[in-house]
């Protein structure tokens, strides 16, 4: 079997098609323009290049973007207060403090400070506690849009067998959240499963979230099963170089899988657009307004 692949750059546009028609209408019919501000302490090289992107993609879609850039050695105070400041401005409807934060800051306690409402991220504990009981949230963007991905490629998910591999809080976790909302039976396994192999071979969908290059190989794969790749590693070339890779290998798992998504190009584009589509979603959800369809878990 040759897998077919899912092409999250392709996706990843057309949510971003429906964002941007959604918030033309929000600015035509009501006077309304979303905006998404942008926290970024320190110059994690990474983290520049994620809020870039974030800011340039926000604007493409006809939303307001802020980014706020402040020093490494930024005072907890101080990041507490721009916080507040975001949490109580009606132009701000999304709020994202880029993680990592430098070492001084207490990441949960900035996390929590965030209005849960404006909490883009997901991360929120009102968030992670409303979407483990099944209530309405904001939901993590990476799995969500993973989500988003399996819904269109299998329809209903119900009765299928999905294992998680991988526990973090950002990915692991909350999809396993997302895929029991959906009806499957879900797994979550992670470093010290017992007898991984065995484990993965049981799933229908398995979504990799380790942050291991080439972790999972091609025979630990149900002849047929759909693979999601959320890993995404920098490798040493053979002749020199680098490339990236993901958290199964590609190559040996493509020939056994039913669907895979490929690493770049898969899970990673759709992690921004569904950033632009909690923002339009908190926006409308402000307002009291109708969310756009298909954009939300
Ligand atoms: N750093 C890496 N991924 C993420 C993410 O999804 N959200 C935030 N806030 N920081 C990140």
């Amino acid at each position: 079997m040759t897998a077919t692949v899912i092409d999250g750059k392709a996706f990843a546009a057309k949510v971003r098609n429906q964002v941007g028609a959604h918030v033309a209408r929000l600015k035509e019919d009501h006077g309304i323009t979303p905006g998404l501000a942008v926290v970024l302490v320190g110059e994690d090289p990474a983290s520049e290049v994620y809020v870039r992107s974030k800011g340039k993609m926000t604007v493409e879609v006809g939303m307001a973007s802020f980014t706020h850039r402040l020093d490494a050695d930024t005072s907890e105070a101080d990041l507490l207060a721009l916080v507040d400041q975001l949490n109580n401005d009606p132009n701000v409807h999304g709020i994202l403090v880029q993680l990592p934060l430098p070492d001084h800051l207490d990441s949960d306690l900035v996390i929590n400070s965030i209005d849960p409402a404006k909490d883009v991220d997901g991360f929120h504990i009102s968030n992670v506690g409303l979407l483990g009981t099944g209530q309405k949230s904001m939901v993590p963007c990476t799995p969500l849009g993973c989500l988003m991905m399996l819904r269109d490629h299998h329809g209903s998910l119900s009765g299928m067998n999905a294992v998680v591999v991988g526990r973090s809080n950002i990915v692991g976790k909350p999809m396993a959240q997302l895929l029991l909302g959906d009806s499957c039976t879900v797994t979550i396994a992670h470093s010290r499963t017992r007898d991984l192999a065995a484990v993965v071979r049981q799933a229908d969908i398995v979504v990799a979230a380790v942050g291991r290059p080439e972790m999972v190989p091609g025979d630990w794969i149900k002849p047929g099963a759909t693979v999601i790749d959320v890993g995404i590693n920098r490798i040493d070339k053979p002749e020199g170089g680098t490339r990236l890779v993901g958290d199964v290998a590609y190559e040996s798992c493509a020939a056994v899988a039913g669907a895979i998504t490929p690493v770049p190009g898969g899970v990673g584009p759709m992690t921004i657009a569904c950033l632009l589509a909690n923002t339009v979603t908190a926006c409308c959800r402000a307002h009291g307004l109708a969310e756009p369809d298909g954009l939300t878990a």
